[in-house]
């Protein structure tokens, strides 16, 4: 064999400002947990960073809004959230932090080595400047009226209402969002880096990246097509890496050129833990070494084009090997979004549900293509039909017949014949189709890939039929229950990248240790004949329909969105005319199980059907229901609501816990247009 590849795996820091929600698990934290844990089965060298990305004026907007310092809202959230990785068995070789001194020294003599080769420019420009706060005013703390849609309270850098790009200077009427106080316009000087430079050398090495997810391509050709530009990486702020040159008071450098240099001072944060204080140069100026980023798909361009190109600046240091971004992960049609507060919050759900059951319903689910969902019925079901009716069922019917027919002991296998080594055989190759899957980083694939291996076992032990072998012949049947024990120990290594918890329970109840928790050692039997079998339990307890209704209760109220009126903000006839309100019929009418609220809902519109899903179920029973003629918004984008697609939306009025649908009055025909 020849010299084996050395990882640098690392996951997007995530800011301090915000805990972490199962979307992010999704996305960039549990794909690579997975992708290392099997790396080290097959021994590879490795090391797995990540830490918490801790400037940015969000961190600082936070404080502020707050009346506390920075340093208290980031190890708030820093603690916080690294609980919350330690309990989904996530498993970092370091999980730091950039607010360490070690990151600023780093980023600063990364800083100062462009800056040495020229490679910056300065230039200087009018900024906003408060003269009672005394600084300058970033992009989000100002607040003022949209040029383009008149909205009173756009932030500087987009309005929230027509979705509209700005710069603070554009707005009208600027001010402070913290003390209300208008800004003047001051000039100040900043650095620049130019990007736009990189770009040839960029886009060829992209080109190279044949491997690489398709997403992350068509992102990074888009952006060539656009053209890279210089960007500005300083900021006037008080919070964040100074930077480290004279006459530069108030000034620090951007958090997004310094943050992924995080990676490179958490790199040697590791190896002083691990007394090798130089360690870390083997593995980030090794060409043989292999980078991989993995991260959500708003990372894309700062790990694919802007780090790469600081790197290629710098000049030491490798480039990324892969980036495997993933797309998002939303809640029942939803986006997860902190304003909304409809985010399933990791310290919350390891409260409810144990790590492995949360690992497996997200993994099946991971949005590696496109965007994907997630819903509580999802993750019942994936325990309840998968987790327990597949490999819990094997795992336990196995143990059960050895305890009560073999004195639970595991038996001999004299009496082997070719179905044994078959199927032992079939979980071999599995393994390795697993291994090719998860090393491209096509992990669902790789995880039907196990549990169809678990399947096989089911099957090998049904056509084997112990249970009559075992009044016909106790040889064979003892042959037959080993290999069931050994696919058993098989499983616990196959299934240990994904579920650590549950390979660690099958080792117990297999009384075996960890000597051959190897990938090689899949397939093979590595069982000692006799040895006592530890106590047999159920790996994956049935999740009932009751909590499953209490999670969607909780949950759906913070995913219902808030609609305000305001006399004020009225809307141009024209916006009026862009909603197609149309009378319906209702021609079926259900309740969505599991739900409290939800209606499904199926009308009639001209000639057209339709299905809508409302949230009406407390005020009305389907059967009232048939036959009447509704409004509805007829061209409203579709969404899934408890994975149910709704196709528009039914008009009702409320007050004060009242709830009646608009319905027409008197005789017309379904389909008419509502103006
Ligand atoms: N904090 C960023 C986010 O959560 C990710 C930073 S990744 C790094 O989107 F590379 F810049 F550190
Ligand atoms: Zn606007």
């Amino acid at each position: 064999m020849g010299k084996k590849s050395k990882y640098l795996v690392t996951a997007a820091l995530p800011y301090a400002n915000n805990y972490i929600h199962i979307g992010h698990i999704a996305g960039a934290y549990l794909p690579p947990d997975i992708y290392v844990r099997l790396k080290r089965l097959n021994d590879e060298e490795l090391v797995f960073i990540c830490g918490s990305d801790e400037h940015g004026t969000a961190i600082e907007m936070a404080a502020l809004t707050e009346n506390v310092t920075p340093k208290e809202i980031i190890d708030r959230y820093h603690y916080s959230n690294k609980e919350s990785f330690e309990k989904l068995n996530i498993k970092f070789d370091i999980y730091s932090r950039t607010s360490n001194e070690i990151h600023h020294k780093t980023a600063q003599e990364f800083f100062l080595n462009l800056f040495d080769k020229n490679l910056l420019t300065q230039k200087t420009e009018k900024q906003l400047y408060s003269e009672k706060e005394k600084r300058f005013l970033a992009d989000r703390f100002i607040i003022g009226t949209c040029p383009v849609c008149g909205f009173e309270e756009a932030r500087g850098d987009e309005c929230e209402n027509c979705g509209s790009n700005l710069s603070p200077l554009e707005l009208i009427n600027p001010k402070s969002k913290i003390t209300g106080d208008i800004p003047v316009e001051k000039e100040t000087t900043l650095f620049y880096f130019p990007f736009g430079s990189y770009q040839e050398e960029l886009s060829k090495w992209i080109d190279s990246k044949t491997d690489w997810k398709q997403n992350v391509i068509n992102y990074c050709k888009g952006w060539f097509k656009t053209g890279l530009r210089e960007r500005a990486i300083t900021r006037d702020l008080d919070w964040g890496v100074k930077v480290p040159l004279e006459n530069q008071n108030g000034k620090v450098i951007y958090v997004w050129f310094e943050a992924p240099i995080g990676y490179i001072s958490m790199s040697k944060e590791l190896f002083i833990e691990k007394g090798n204080p130089d360690g870390w140069k083997d593995y980030w100026f090794d060409k043989d070494t292999k980078l991989v980023h993995f991260i959500g798909k708003d990372n894309i361009v700062f790990h694919s084009i802007m780090f790469p190109a600081m790197l290629m600046a710098h000049g030491d240091y490798i480039l990324p090997y892969n980036v495997p971004a993933n797309e998002f992960l939303n809640f029942s049609g939803a986006k997860f979004s902190k304003s909304k507060g409809n985010g399933i919050l990791v310290k919350d759900i390891v409260k409810i549900f144990p790590a492995d059951v949360i690992r497996y319903a997200l993994a099946v689910n991971f949005p590696e293509t496109k965007d994907s969902d997630f819903t509580w019925d999802d993750l019942q079901a994936k325990n309840n039909n998968e987790l327990a009716a597949i490999l819990g069922n094997f795992i336990n019917r196995t143990v059960v017949f050895a305890k009560s027919k073999f004195d639970g002991k595991i038996p001999s296998a004299e009496i082997k014949n070719e179905n044994d080594e078959k199927i032992l055989e079939s979980i071999k190759l599995s393994a390795s189709r697993v291994n090719e899957f998860i090393d491209k980083f096509r992990f669902r694939d790789g995880i039907t890939e196990m549990m169809n291996s678990v399947r096989a076992a089911n099957k090998y032990f049904n056509d084997s039929e112990p249970w009559k072998l075992i009044k016909s012949d106790k040889a064979r049947c003892g042959s037959v229950i080993n290999t069931c024990l050994e696919i058993c120990h098989s499983i616990a290594v196959l299934i240990n990248p994904l579920l650590p918890d549950t390979s660690k329970a099958i080792l117990e109840i297999l009384n075996k240790d960890e000597s051959d928790l190897k990938w090689n050692k899949i397939g093979r039997r590595v069982l000692k004949q006799d040895t006592i079998l530890g106590e047999n339990k159920i790996l994956f307890p049935q999740i009932e329909d009751s909590l499953i209704i209490r999670l969607n209760e909780e949950y759906s109220s913070k995913t219902e969105k808030l609609v305000e009126t305001d006399e004020t903000n009225l809307v141009s006839i024209d916006d009026f005319r862009k909603l197609e309100l149309k009378v319906a019929k209702i021609m079926d009418c259900e309740r969505v199980p599991k739900s409290k609220k939800l209606l499904k809902l199926k009308l009639k519109v001209g000639d057209k059907s339709k299905q809508i899903v409302a949230g009406i179920s407390e005020y009305y029973e389907p059967e009232k229901l048939l036959g009447k003629l509704v409004v509805i918004v007829n061209n409203l984008q579709p969404s899934k609501l408890m994975g149910i697609e709704s196709q528009g939306m039914l008009l009702a009025a409320k007050k004060n816990g009242e709830l009646k649908i608009v319905t027409v009055e008197g005789d017309i025909e379904e389909g008419a247009d509502v103006n």
